[in-house]
Formats: structure tokens, C-alpha cells, sequence
């Protein structure tokens, strides 16, 4: 049955696959992992993976929705029907859901900050005042969970309307909106005193910090930003008209999403040292840091409710990427009706979030899980967030190397790329380097 699966026009797709790739991973997650693995080297590191590793799973993975039109599990089937590779498929949908759990907690945590914000709470604070109104905040637990329900009930509305909607005319706006931001964040932040400290930390790579961990840190990096190894970029691709060029676009959103990573980095490390403060401070960072920021800046109080409402759009256009993952899976493979999959999966996933919630200090059992030492919000983006992308981003290298193979795959890259040249060293990438360096990766770091 030719089901009318919706599309996407072309700068709506770019947008769309930006809009989900940027978000709470760039601005949240990246400058606090940086801080945690000491600054320069993880940099280089996460860059290196990007272009080598990530770059060309990105393209497999548009590519390989836009040959199958099909969401993960069904592009796997599609193309070898009745074997385990669909198996490979359903980590991706899982994936999808958990990722959803713990992600809409830090985004509905930006959604506090921005009511914090547009009623002046953070005015004239200095950097302790900010640490100590984070930690009240997030140890909240009615209100945590009340904000991971509101983030995702608003994720499920958006995608239970379809592909196109509003989020591709609203994106063309925000998008350059939040970089504006972003670009006076930057000013204010490297004119600080100390800011220099904060530069050096950020950009000399220290090489004796080499570890497996920092390694696998920073690849698993690359692919959450990225939003890859889920089968995202397999779905938002199976939207995509043949006439599009797919290396042209899977490498602006590539160039979009490090640029505004590497931004963040910019804004938020210069503050941090020129406020004497740790920049290995975990997941409160950006929390800690942004409100002290805008507080020294002319103009802040209207900029800092402004970033955190941009920053709470981002992260919902990264949020609806991931529902549309297993929403798309019943919704193809099983007939589910679009709106009743949506309102379920989200319905589920809140309840999964809920030890997320809690972990943010409300709940001790849950902030420090016994043995393990780690929150359960951290250890959901490890278990979810580093290891089933990395796994799920080898799977789906090798299933195109090996299964497809990756002729067929050049064929359809060169649709709409007529004059791509690279194909057969991305033919390399796909079947021997990144399935080995994930590989290697992934092992190095559990012995
Ligand atoms: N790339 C998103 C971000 O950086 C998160 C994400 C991960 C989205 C995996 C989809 C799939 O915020």
C-alpha cells in the first residue's frame, strides 16, 4: 500500500536535519564534556571524528533512507528481508526512546530557565548565586517532572501533525536568530578578564590526556550531535526528493552543527575561568554559566530570556527528530495511526524519564545510584547517548558495506550529485574505516 509518507522541500530538509542535529547536544552537552576531559585534546578529537567517522555515516544514513523511503526497520528489511538485520533496526527504535526520556529533562529544564529569566530571578547574580539556584531548581522534583511531562506533550503535538508544518517556516527565522545570540554571547564572554585562560584551556591540546575513555567520549560526541547510529538521518532521508544532492547537504549540516559547538565552547569557557569557576562542573554547566554571562551584559535581561527560549527550540526540533524514529516505525511497519503512535510513545517515554527527573539531585537513590557512583540521567546518556549510537552507527556502516553494498549506495548518493567525485573513498570510510574504529574504539574502552 503507497502510503503518502509526506516530504520535504530542499532547504526544508536541510533545515529540518540541522534543527534536530543542533541542539542541547552542542550547547549543553559538548562544553561540559569538554570541561570533564580536559579541554583542547578532546576538541581536536571530537573534530577528527566528526570528518572522519561521522561525516560519512551522516551520508549513509540519508542515503539509505532516501533509497528505501522507510523508516530504520524498514529500510533494513527493505533491503534484506526476513534476517536479524532487523534487529539492527529495533536498537534504533529503543534508542530513539530512551534518548527521548533523559533529553526532554534537560529541555524542559531550559524552558524553567526561561521563565526564570523573564521574571528577572537572575538579575545582577553572581556565579555562586547561579550554582546555588540551579541545584534548588533542578532538585525540584515535582517541577522536573512536570517540565519533562510539558517537553514532550509539546515534541508529541508537533510530530503527531506530520513531516512539513510549521517547523520548517519557523526554523528559517530561529535559526539565525539564535546564532545572533550566540555571536553577543561570544563578544561579552572573550572580553572578560582571564578570558584568555579560558581560550588556552579550550584550544591546547594537552596530549598526555590521551585515554580509550576520552576516545570514545569524543566519537560518541560526534555521533550524538550529529544525530546519528538511530536511524534519525535514515528517517528525516526517506523525506528527501531524489533530485537533492545528498553530500552537498549532509555537509552543511555537518559545518552547522560543529560551528555552533565550537561556539559554545567559545562563550562558555572564557566565562568559566574568568569566574574562577571548575570546568569540569558536569551537567549544571551551562546552567551555572549563561545566567552570569548575560547578568555582566547591557541588554541581558532581555537577552537571557531570548537565549533560553531559542535554546528551548532547539532542543524541540531535536526532540521531534527522535520521536519521529519510532513514531514513523509503528506508523510504517505496524499501520499505527500517526497521532495515536505519537501520543503513546510519548506517553511512554515520560514514564521512562521519570528516575531522569529525579536524578538531578531531588532523589538520592537516583543522583547517586548505588555502586555505580553516577546520576541516572548520566548514565542513560552513557548506556543510550554513546554506546547503542556508536553500536548502531556501526551497524548501519557495515550493513552498507557489506549488505547493500556499496556500489547501489554510490548510485543513489550520485542522484541529484551527478558530479559527486569522492565516491569511492567514501566507499572506504563506510566499509573499513568507521566499522573499525568504532569497533576498536568501543573495545579499548571496556578493557
Ligand atoms: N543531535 C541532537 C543534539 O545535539 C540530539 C539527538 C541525538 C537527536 C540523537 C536525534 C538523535 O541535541
Amino acid at each position: 500500500m503507497a502510503k503518502d509518507r509526506g516530504s520535504f522541500s530542499k532547504i526544508g530538509f536541510i533545515l529540518a536535519a540541522a534543527g534536530s542535529a543542533v541542539g542541547l547536544g552542542n550547547l549543553w552537552k559538548f562544553p561540559y564534556t569538554v570541561g570533564e576531559n580536559g579541554g583542547g585534546l578532546f576538541v581536536l578529537i571530537y573534530l577528527l571524528s566528526v570528518i572522519i567517522i561521522a561525516l560519512p555515516v551522516l551520508m549513509a544514513e540519508i542515503c539509505l533512507g532516501r533509497h528505501t523511503q522507510k523508516n530504520l526497520v524498514g529500510a533494513y528489511e527493505k533491503i534484506k528481508p526476513k534476517t536479524p538485520w532487523k534487529l539492527a533496526g529495533y536498537l534504533g527504535v529503543l534508542t530513539g526512546l530512551m534518548i527521548l526520556s533523559f533529553y526532554s529533562v534537560i529541555a524542559g529544564s531550559t524552558i524553567g530557565y526561561f521563565f526564570k529569566a523573564i521574571t528577572g530571578q537572575f538579575t545582577n547574580i553572581t556565579g555562586t548565586q547561579a550554582i546555588e539556584i540551579y541545584r534548588g531548581f533542578s532538585s525540584n522534583n515535582i517541577l522536573q517532572i512536570f517540565l519533562l511531562a510539558l517537553f514532550i506533550f509539546i515534541t508529541v503535538y508537533v510530530v503527531s501533525r506530520g513531516v512539513s508544518g510549521g517547523i520548517e517556516k519557523y526554523s528559517k527565522i530561529l535559526m539565525p536568530v539564535l546564532f545572533g545570540i550566540l555571536t553577543l554571547l561570544l563578544i561579552r564572554s572573550l572580553t572578560l578578564k582571564n578570558a584568555a585562560k579560558g581560550v588556552e584551556f579550550y584550544l591546547k591540546p594537552d596530549l598526555k590526556a590521551l585515554t580509550p575513555g576520552l576516545i570514545v567520549a569524543a566519537m560518541s560526541q560526534a555521533f550524538f550531535s550529529l544525530s546519528l547510529g538511530m536511524g534519525t538521518m535514515v528517517t528525516y532521508g526517506s523525506y528527501v526528493a531524489k533530485k537533492e544532492n545528498i553530500p552537498t547537504s549532509a555537509g552543511w549540516i555537518a559545518f552547522f552543527d560543529t560551528a555552533i559547538a565550537i561556539l559554545a565552547g567559545f562563550i562558555i569557557f572564557p566565562a568559566i575561568f574568568s569566574q574562577g569557576m571548575d570546568p569540569a562542573q558536569g551537567s549544571g554547566t551551562m546552567f551555572n554559566v549563561i545566567p552570569v554571562l548575560f547578568a555582566k551584559m547591557p541588554g541581558g535581561i532581555i537577552f537571557c530570556p531570548l537565549f533560553f527560549l531559542l535554546l528551548s527550540i532547539a532542543a524541540l526540533t531535536s526532540t521531534i527528530s527522535v520521536l519521529e524514529v519510532p513514531v514513523a516505525f509503528v506508523v510504517d511497519e505496524k499501520n499505527w495511526d500517526r497521532k495515536k503512535a505519537a501520543y503513546i510513545i510519548g506517553f511512554i517515554s515520560i514514564l521512562f524519564g521519570i528516575p531522569s527527573a529525579l536524578s538531578q539531585g531531588g532523589v538520592k537513590f537516583f543522583s547517586h545510584l548505588p555502586l555505580i557512583g553516577m546520576g541516572f540521567l548520566e548514565l542513560w546518556l552513557l548506556i543510550w547517548g554513546s554506546i547503542a549510537l556508536s553500536i548502531g552507527a556501526f551497524f548501519i556502516a557495515t550493513f552498507i558495506g557489506y549488505a547493500w553494498k556499496t556500489n547501489g549506495a554510490i548510485r543513489e548518493l550520485k542522484q541529484g550529485a551527478e558530479n559527486f567525485k569522492l565516491g569511492a573513498v567514501w566507499a572506504v570510510a563506510i566499509k573499513y574505516v568507521a566499522p573499525i574504529l568504532i569497533l576498536l574504539i568501543l573495545i579499548s574502552s571496556i578493557l
